[in-house]
This record gives structure tokens, sequence and C-alpha cells, in this order.
């Protein structure tokens, strides 16, 4: 049976790591960490994720401030908000929630962001400094999956990983995290010829898709890490990519849903916030 990477205790072991930071930061600036989330419409999913990063900002000390716009926002008065967040001393982070409405081009928002007060490190600079290797704000997500990783001592050199899944917001970012530490990365998409079979030769399997159980026992090489991202419901449960009850006796680690990577995610962007700080205070 597979060790349970438990993303949830780790996540809580970084909050309280960060609230110290915090405590320190506030005494030595006597400025408090500021985040600022923007969500834009109704969306369920989205409102349950910013409740959650929200609650675990008031829990490290950041102050966080939450701006809710109508669906019906043009472009032009989201892009005039963020310029005025970009302006605000008193702000060092912002998150723009995602999905924006389909007539908001979203990456026009994001281009928008201070470099600096990029706390998702979705701005085209955080992702060419991502790419490059030098200095920048990582996405959470995948951030938090390297920091998982670590955790449990995965030493990635040499080690064949693979990526199901090509988003701007995973797959890609983790990407270049995992060449970072020297492992030999393909990743795969809906096009993939023979998913399977690349799967069966993945030393580490991350899977990032959005479907719930599309990868099955039968498609993890044993003693594989599996680190799953989905996040689906399923009769009103959560699930992961992953069929975690098959996976569980193949693989030598394997993240749960929930409690793994999703924690993890918040986690980070509260180590985020406090770079974002950092850069803009001291
Ligand atoms: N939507 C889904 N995940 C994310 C995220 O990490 N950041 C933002 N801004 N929106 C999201």
């Amino acid at each position: 049976m597979a060790e349970i990477i438990d993303g949830k205790a780790l996540s809580k072991s970084i909050r309280a790591e960060v609230k110290e930071q915090v405590e320190t930061l506030v005494q030595e600036t006597g400025k408090t960490p500021h985040l600022v989330v923007v969500l834009v419409g109704e969306d369920p999913a989205s409102q349950s994720y910013v409740k959650a990063k929200q609650r675990a900002c008031e829990r490290a000390g950041i102050k966080s401030t939450l701006l809710r716009k109508d669906d019906t926002i043009k472009e032009e008065e989201l892009v005039q908000l963020v310029e005025e967040l970009n302006q605000d001393e008193a702000v060092h982070g912002i998150l723009v929630q995602l999905p924006l409405p389909d007539h908001i081009d979203a990456n026009r928002v994001i281009d928008t962001i201070e470099q600096n007060k990029d706390v998702d490190g979705f701005h085209p600079l955080n992702i060419a400094a991502l790419q490059i290797g030098t200095p920048g704000i990582l996405p959470a997500t995948p951030k938090g999956i390297l920091t998982m990783l670590e955790s449990v001592g995965i030493d990635l050199q040499g080690k064949k990983a693979l990526i199901v899944g090509r988003s701007n917001i995973v797959g890609k970012p983790v990407l270049q995290l995992l060449l970072r530490k020297h492992a030999t990365v393909t990743i795969a998409h809906s096009r993939t010829k023979d998913l399977k079979k690349e799967c069966l030769e993945a030393d580490v399997l991350i899977a990032a898709v959005g479907r719930a159980n599309m990868i099955t026992g039968d498609m993890i090489k044993p003693g594989a890490v599996v680190i799953d991202v989905g996040v689906n419901r399923v009769d009103g449960k959560l699930v992961g990519d992953v069929d975690f009850e098959a996976a569980k006796d193949v693989a030598s680690h394997i993240t749960p849903v929930p409690g793994g990577v999703g924690p993890m995610t918040i986690a980070s962007l509260l180590q985020n916030t406090i770079e974002c700080f950092e850069t803009l205070v001291k």
C-alpha cells in the first residue's frame, strides 16, 4: 500500500510557519501584508476557492479583501480596477480568480497586474522567469506539488515524469519545475496516442486534466509516485483524476483528493503573498 502524501497536514505546518513570518514582518515594518482577491460572477467553485483562500489568509494574520464584481463588468473596468490596485501601496498581492466571463480577455487582465503583486505567478514576466530559471513568483499549485514531493524525499533527478494535462495553471509550469529538478519530463494531453503506455513508463505521474478517475490502476507503473491535481464532483463527492482505491495498491506514494494538492495550493499562495510583501516593503 502506498504512502499517502498528506497535503492537509503539510499545508497546516506551512501555514503555521507563514503565521510566524507575518508576525515578524509586522513587527519589523509596522505594516500588515494585504491580499486583494477579485471575484467576477457567481461561479460556485470559484466562490468556494476564494472563501478558502480568504480564511487561510485571516488565520495566518494576512489581511484579505474580497472585491466582488457582477459578471456584466466590462473588460475595461476590470483592467482599471487592477491598475488602481497596482498603485495602492497598502495592497501587496492581487489575485483575480479565474475563469473570467467569456467577454473578458483574461490574459489582458493578468498582464495588467504588477509583476511584484502577482501572487498567482501568472504574469508573463513571472512565467518567463520560471522558464529561464531566474527569481520570480511561482504559480501556487505547481509550487505546492514540488513542496509535497520534497516533503517525502522524492529525488527527481533522472526520473521519468509524465504530466497529464497541458494547462497554463498546472501542466506547463509543473514541467518547468520538474526540469529544474533534472527529471525527464513528458506532457500528455487529449491528442496523445497511447496514454496508458506513456503512464506505465512514468516514475512520477501528475494527473491534471479534470476528468474523474480517468487514470486507472492498470495505468500506473508499480512503485510510481502519483500526484492527483484533479478536483471533480461526482454525486456530490470530490474525487480526483486518479482512481485512488486502485492506484494506492500499485503506487509507492500517492496524494488523496480531497486533502492532497488542494490545501497545498493555498499554503503556497500564502507564501507567495509574503514574498510579494517582502519585495514591495522591505
Ligand atoms: N482558478 C483555478 N485555480 C486558480 C488559481 O490558482 N488562481 C486563480 N486566480 N484562479 C484559479
